[in-house]
């Protein structure tokens, strides 16, 4: 990943993509599952080919989400200006023994994976990008310092996001598993997070009360 302060490089953001609005991730919880489960939902099957690997059937698809576990693992999203959910990314933790290969990346006992998802709505605007780097400095800041992706090969979109993060990417029967060596914490790092994580919940509050609002005023027509 590039070595640029990462305060910098999130302030960077905030000027967001070919002038359009910054996207702010948020560290989703328990009251976001049913939100969640709306935006796999909605992925057509070639999406879900991409983001698991497989064609899940919907029961899976609802399956997965039910089981999300927001205390251990951490699952982030963006939130577009109407607070529908267009972007989901999912860090998990896991240990080392899960791949073989980590031995010769780190001597940590754990290692992070990460799978994302952007509504076709939302394409193209940064937000899958933003959702890899909150992930990658998310890790950092716990003190991972390898983080595991694994996608189809032909998933061009996702190899080219990978590439740009700087990400070792081995290529075997149609998969690509890559991963990503990341520094150890900093001041500047743990200061970028959380900076971003409480802009991002001002905004959450702001859309979700307007959305409260238009429903309520809506509704006494
Ligand atoms: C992959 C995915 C998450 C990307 O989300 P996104 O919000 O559109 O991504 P971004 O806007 O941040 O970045 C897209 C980048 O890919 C580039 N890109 C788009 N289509 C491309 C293609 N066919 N070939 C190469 N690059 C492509 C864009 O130009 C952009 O690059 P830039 O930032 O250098 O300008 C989204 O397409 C998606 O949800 N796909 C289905 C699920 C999936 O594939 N998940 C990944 C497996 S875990």
């Amino acid at each position: 990943m590039t070595q640029e302060n990462p305060l910098r490089r999130w302030l960077k953001s905030l000027r967001g993509k070919n002038g359009r609005e910054p996207v702010l991730v948020k560290a989703l919880g328990e009251h976001d599952r049913r939100r969640v489960l709306r935006h796999f939902m909605a992925l057509d099957s070639s999406d879900r080919l991409l983001r698991f690997g497989s064609m899940l059937p919907d029961e899976r698809v609802a399956d997965y989400v039910g089981k999300l576990d927001f205390v251990n693992d951490i699952v982030f999203g963006v939130y577009n200006r109407v607070f529908q959910l267009v972007g989901v990314g999912h860090l998990a933790f896991t240990s080392k023994e899960a791949h073989p290969d980590a031995i010769h990346y780190t001597d940590k006992e754990k290692v992070a994976e990460f799978g994302v998802s952007v509504s076709k709505s939302a394409r193209g605007q940064g937000v899958g990008t933003r959702l890899f780097e909150r992930a990658a400095i998310h890790c950092r800041n716990s003190d991972v310092d390898t983080l595991y992706m694994q996608c189809l090969s032909s998933n061009r979109t996702m190899m080219h996001i990978a590439k740009k993060a700087g990400m070792e990417i081995h290529r075997e029967y149609g998969e690509a598993d890559a991963h990503l060596h990341l520094p150890p914490p900093s001041p500047s790092s743990v200061l970028a997070e959380a900076l971003e994580e409480q802009f991002a919940k001002i905004d959450y509050t702001v859309k979700a009360n307007a959305r409260a609002a238009i429903k309520l005023f809506g509704s006494k027509k």
